[in-house]
């Protein structure tokens, strides 16, 4: 591996190796070593960790007990305030290697060398809700990276979804407390489904792009492997030469990008609200590392008002059929955090951590965030110097002049703590204005200062029709299902109007199948338009539709990682699925036999057969498919228990494939999918449901089928499914 040399001069500071966060090195220095006895804060050995000082064994407690009193102490102190935004999340490391050199575009060293790997540190996240909150809610994901470069740390804080709420950030106070819970009863947790939400964003018709994507199945995720990430904003790529392009940001995952059903997604926040945070450590801690492609669409500057909206605009993203996303490097997450609070709740990120090659656009909302990091940060991790926690250190040498407050890690040396100076080196002294180090972009602005939002931010609907255009026939209904349910939460009938009546400049199909069942007056765009907040322009996109905003069009991935049920009960016989096993096993796919209990169950030759879940404590919606083997009298065992046929009910109305063998058959009888008579019963079509007699159809071609349609995800154009009481 080679480095770069960094350019600016180091005061001696202990040079740092570009893979110190890579191989831990770093991180390992602060770790606690392995002490075989307990001892205070002080190193004091303690003798007993289970009784304080007494006076008397059943006499009161001593105030002398110091050793009570330092451990008390720290626990009462132990919880430091949550994130204001994006508190629930999950983190963890990796590294990220450029495919080529950037350099026409940009001088950050790390997008040069593609034998440069530059460590990260990534933390998803929700937005609103509290630390202890579900992951399946629907809400949009942060998506945040650290890249500890050679040049200093470089932040990429973004979302999973391409576009936001509000172009200014002066809004975005508002925008949080409408979707919090409301202050009169603290209530609803983790959820817009509510009427400060819905009253603020009705009223703000810019959110109305926002709003179809977080009321699609973006907006609740499979896994965090699984979606997207996007830096939103425009921002600049700056070369050696100076030249500015503007740049967005990208994040492809290798998975594809795949939802939950919004079903499914409501039964996991309760039955197992770690699912993502799970399902992310299970995956690295497997070895099956995920991974993103980093994609830039770059716009010559100059040329940006040639997209036809405002590339400041941060309600409006560039359509990947005008400008293509290049593919630039890739990322792989390799390694679990050692301790949660110490790494992820800890780092501290900010769009405003640029390396030289990169810089900001003007965006309003970008701009306001610039500000807003530093300073919540300070009262969350308790003072100005939580660049020196661990996590936040970068792997360059670090110099200046700030000094003391509280929790001061380094401790500089001699009198000095000012520049120019002489008493010290003095090799500090910069006042040249030369190329070393950061440059900001020497943009031409001649403009009066004015309280305004410019003109070309007016349009509030075109892209939200772009959105609604691109979508499938399925990813449509789901939209359209969740504006419904959102919508016949909110107890005013005003509001409910109100978005409908805004969604009729959406699409009136869609305003009117929304409308439908919320017991409201048909959509009205003129009611809209006349409307505080609403603007009269509306500029034509130049693509109708863009393949790359509908999610179906993204699926792939394979079946690596999915999670397979098998279901089993007595007289299993296991030759109908062994070798399905081993095949998905083979693909990359985690199979999991699920029974009525745990320990084992007796096979139809009298074997025992290893349980591993049980249909109670993981049911159908931590499954990505649904396995169900032959044995006449599993299968009547199984139609027998209650928990078994509700597990296939749930996997048939979520969409997910559903594979039945020989007698296996007979428990899809409870779908209402079988005709015929008991060992004549025949399945129905449905799309995804799988029906074979492993007697007569070769096994190659069973897993085959099975893994082509796990691959699929899901089949959401599956029948009934609205039928199924699961
Ligand atoms: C494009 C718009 C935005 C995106 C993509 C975005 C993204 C994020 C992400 C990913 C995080 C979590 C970082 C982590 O995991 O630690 C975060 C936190 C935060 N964001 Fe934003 N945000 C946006 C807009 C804003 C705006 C406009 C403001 C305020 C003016 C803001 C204020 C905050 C604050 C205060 C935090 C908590 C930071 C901390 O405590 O460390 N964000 N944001």
């Amino acid at each position: 591996m080679t480095s770069i040399k960094r350019k600016s001069a180091s005061n001696g500071a202990a040079q740092i190796s570009d893979n110190a966060k890579t191989k831990q090195l770093q991180l390992e220095a602060f770790t606690e070593p392995k002490a075989p006895l307990l001892t205070t804060n002080q190193g004091l050995q303690i003798p007993d960790n289970h009784n304080s000082l007494k006076a008397g064994p059943r006499g009161p407690t001593l105030l002398e007990d110091f050793i009570l009193r330092e451990k008390i102490t720290h626990f009462d102190h132990e919880r430091i305030p949550e994130r204001a935004v994006h508190a629930r999340g999950s983190g963890a490391h990796g590294v990220f290697k450029p495919y080529k050199s950037m350099v026409q575009y940009t001088s950050a060293g790390f997008l040069q060398d593609p034998d440069i790997e530059t460590p990260v540190f990534v933390r998803f996240s929700t937005v609103a809700g509290q630390a202890g909150s579900a992951d399946t809610v629907r809400d949009v994901r942060g998506f945040a990276v650290k890249f500890y470069t050679q040049e200093g740390n470089y932040d990429l804080v973004g979302n999973n979804i391409p576009v936001f709420f509000i172009q200014d950030a002066i809004k975005f106070p508002d925008l949080v407390h409408a979707v919090k819970p409301e202050p009169h009863n603290g209530m609803p947790q983790a959820a817009s489904a509510h009427d400060t939400f819905w009253d603020f964003v009705t009223l703000m018709p810019e959110s109305t792009h926002m709003l179809m994507w977080t009321m699609s199945d973006r907006a609740i995720p499979r896994s965090l492997r699984m979606m997207e990430g996007f830096g939103i904003h425009a921002f600049r790529f700056i070369n050696a030469q100076g030249v500015s392009h503007f740049v967005k940001f990208h994040w492809k995952p290798k998975l594809g990008v795949h939802s939950l059903a919004w079903d499914e997604a409501q039964k996991l926040a309760g039955k197992d609200a770690d699912f993502h945070r799970r399902d992310l450590w299970e995956a690295i801690d497997s070895g099956n590392f995920p991974e993103w492609e980093l994609g830039v669409q770059i716009v010559d500057e100059g040329k940006e008002s040639e997209l036809g909206f405002d590339i400041l605009d941060s309600t409006k993203l560039i359509p990947e059929s005008q400008v293509p996303v290049q593919l630039v490097g890739k990322m792989t997450l390799n390694r679990n955090p050692e301790n949660f609070f110490a790494e992820t709740e800890q780092v501290a990120f900010h769009p405003g951590h640029l390396v030289p090659g990169i810089d900001f656009s003007n965006d309003p909302l970008l701009q306001g965030r610039l500000f807003s990091y530093t300073d919540t940060q300070l009262s969350r991790l308790g003072g100005a110097n939580f660049h020196e926690i661990p996590i936040n250190r970068g792997v360059c040498p670090m110099h200046n002049f700030q000094r003391d407050g509280i929790h001061r890690m380094t401790i500089p040396k001699g009198r000095v703590a000012y520049e120019p100076n002489t008493l010290a080196n003095g090799t500090e002294f910069r006042v040249d204005g030369a190329a070393q180090g950061f440059q900001s972009y020497p943009e031409q602005i001649e403009s009066p200062k004015i309280r305004a939002r410019s003109p070309s931010f007016d349009d509030h609907f075109s892209q939200a029709t772009l959105f609604w255009n691109s979508q499938t026939t399925a990813e449509k209904d789901h939209i359209v299902a969740a504006f419904r349910f959102e919508l016949s939460k909110v107890e005013v009938p005003d509001i409910r109007q109100r978005m409908v009546d805004n969604l009729a400049h959406v699409d009136i199909k869609l305003a009117t199948r929304v409308f439908a069942n919320l017991g409201i007056s048909p959509p009205d765009a003129k009611a809209a338009a006349g409307r505080l907040g609403f603007r009269d322009y509306r500029i034509t996109n130049k693509v109708a539709s863009d393949e790359a905003l509908s999610m179906l069009g993204k699926s792939g991935g394979g079946v690596k990682t999915r999670k397979i049920a098998i279901l089993l009960a007595d007289g299993v016989e296991p030759a109908t699925f062994k070798p399905i096993v081993q095949a998905l096993t083979n693909a990359g796919a985690v199979c999991k036999f699920v029974g009525p209990h745990l320990g084992t169950v007796s096979t139809a030759s009298g074997k025992q057969l290893a349980v591993d879940h049980t249909f109670g404590n993981m049911p159908s919606i931590m499954f990505d498919a649904v396995l169900i083997p032959g044995g006449a009298q599993s299968a009547t065992a199984l139609c027998a228990i209650g928990d078994a046929v509700h597990f296939v009910l749930e996997a048939y109305k979520h969409c997910k494939t559903i594979c039945a063998l020989n007698e296996g058959v007979k428990l899809l009888a409870s779908l209402g999918l079988t005709a015929g008579k008991n060992a004549e019963q025949v399945a129905l079509p449905a799309a995804g449901v799988l029906v074979a007699d492993a007697r007569k159809v070769p096994e190659g071609q069973i897993s085959q089928d099975f893994i082509a349609a796990i691959a699929q995800h899901r089949h959401w154009d599956r029948a009934n499914v609205e039928a199924v009481p699961a």
